[in-house]
């Protein structure tokens, strides 16, 4: 439970996702505060609308910001795929231009081209994520030399969501993209996993890869951007409180929640249910 004097860092997600992330931020910054909040109950965000994505994101961002964060990330692809920009350049000078939101593309992209020796890089993410084009648009903003290859992998979240990711439906599926994506490009050297759920299936991913293809851990690139943003941006990491104190919040029941958010956690938590709007 968060002290009423705190200023944690908000992590955003759709539902369970955004917790692989959090686990690399708890990990590189411990010394924060983290409050978790995952829109189980509209969940999953992937084969909505901009609009939906849009408002969904932004009335949890807005919640974040009410309970105190100065900083919220958006740990889920499709939020920050369909939702960040609007949230950057028309809501926050708005609503409080001293706050601060940040996407998990940006970071992924930026690392995704030090890492490709082909210059040929594949996405897997939700169809959201793949259709808004928000990958191919930055990768080729700031490596104009790479070719992107995309494949949507619609059924990677419900499995991971159901507590199928170790079971043969998962084989099916996570083959079946996979040779989706690479009859694209024999060339693809490195992949995006660009959805928060998607390392949960890694055990199974990699068993499909060929050993020589590196797999960017979405989670720990954005833990050390955070890092390097809050090394440069020093009044927002003062701004942020240092008690090592979680809180997780869900619109769903909190009970699953907790449940499943442990093995994405790896740690046992205490979810709390809030209603917005
Ligand atoms: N975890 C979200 C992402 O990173 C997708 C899950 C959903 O479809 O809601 O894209």
């Amino acid at each position: 439970m968060l002290s009423a004097s705190s200023a944690p860092i908000g992590v955003f997600d759709s539902g369970y996702g955004g917790l692989t992330v959090l686990k690399e931020l708890l990990q590189h910054l411990p010394q924060y505060d983290y409050l978790y909040l995952g829109d189980n109950a509209r969940t999953p965000y992937g084969t909505r609308s901009y609009q939906t994505v849009y408002e969904f994101t932004f009335e949890c961002v807005r919640y974040l910001f009410d309970a105190g964060c100065p900083l919220v990330i958006l740990a889920c692809n499709t939020a920050s795929a369909k939702a960040l920009r609007t949230i950057q350049q028309h809501d926050l000078p708005l609503l409080d231009a001293s706050k601060r939101v940040l996407g998990v593309i940006r970071p992924s992209v930026e690392q995704v081209g030090l890492l490709t020796k082909t210059g040929h890089v594949g996405v897997l993410g939700t169809t959201g994520t793949v259709n808004s084009e928000s990958y191919r648009l930055e990768i080729n903003k700031l490596f104009p030399s790479i070719q992107v290859f995309q494949q949507a992998c619609p059924m990677w979240v419900p499995l991971v969501e159901n507590g199928e990711y170790q079971g043969d439906g998962a084989d099916f599926f996570v083959k079946r993209d996979l040779a989706l994506l690479f009859a694209q490009s024999e060339k693809i050297d490195t992949i995006i996993l660009g959805c928060t759920h998607y390392p949960l299936l890694i055990n199974k991913i990699r068993q499909y890869l060929p050993s020589h293809i590196q797999v960017l851990s979405q989670g720990e690139v954005v833990a050390h951007s955070l890092k390097d943003y809050l090394q440069r941006h020093t009044e927002m990491a003062k701004r942020c409180s240092q008690f090592t104190q979680r809180q997780f919040l869900t619109t769903d029941n909190p009970e699953t929640f907790s449940q499943l958010a442990s093995l994405f956690l790896g740690q046992s938590i205490d979810a709390q249910k809030i209603s917005l709007g």
